[in-house]
């Protein structure tokens, strides 16, 4: 396993919309274990395959919760979301520094393929469900800053430029 570069804010990389994968092989295999070690070096609950540079539909979740262990899931679809919405505070690792309150549908129904290439279908609500939707959208090149109002996310931008000359 290898920890990979993550890609901020500004890069091309996360703007694009990711390849579905073809075939759930040892490759792929080897992406999900660089990513669950990227995410870990980072302290995140997920990761996307743009994240680090990759167009593919892929993603990992660990919660840090003995009632969810780590996966990974390859393309991924939601297939049901509630009507109800739920509001709660995000980052992301592309984006480091950043919190915003977001809000999305409180329970979702995902589907995609395990690390065997077996169909895998989740239904969740709380933080799963705010963690799943917040990684597909980073495979159709959607940050979350993108989910919050104009106003707020001028906020966002104009901290991030702060944030970047700083460091
Ligand atoms: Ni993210």
């Amino acid at each position: 396993m290898a920890a990979l570069q993550i890609r901020l804010l500004g890069d091309p990389a996360l703007r694009r919309k990711a390849q579905p994968v073809t075939a759930v092989d040892d490759e792929i295999r080897r992406l999900m274990d660089d990513l669950l070690e990227t995410m870990y070096a980072a302290d995140g609950v997920g990761l996307a395959a743009p994240q680090v540079g990759v167009s593919g539909r892929v993603f990992v979740v660990d919660l840090r919760d003995p009632a969810v262990p780590p996966f990974g899931l390859v393309n991924p679809v939601v297939l049901e979301q509630s009507q109800e919405t739920d509001r709660g505070e995000e980052g992301c690792l592309s984006i480091p520094g950043l919190r915003e309150i977001v809000e999305r549908p409180a329970r979702v129904v995902v589907e995609g393929l395990d690390r065997e290439g077996l169909p895998r279908r989740i239904e969740a609500d709380g933080l799963l469900a705010r963690v799943l939707q917040h990684e597909i959208d980073h495979l159709d090149g959607v940050l979350f800053i993108d989910r919050v109002s104009p106003l707020k996310r001028q906020m966002l931008l104009k901290r991030w430029r702060k944030l970047k000359v700083e460091s």
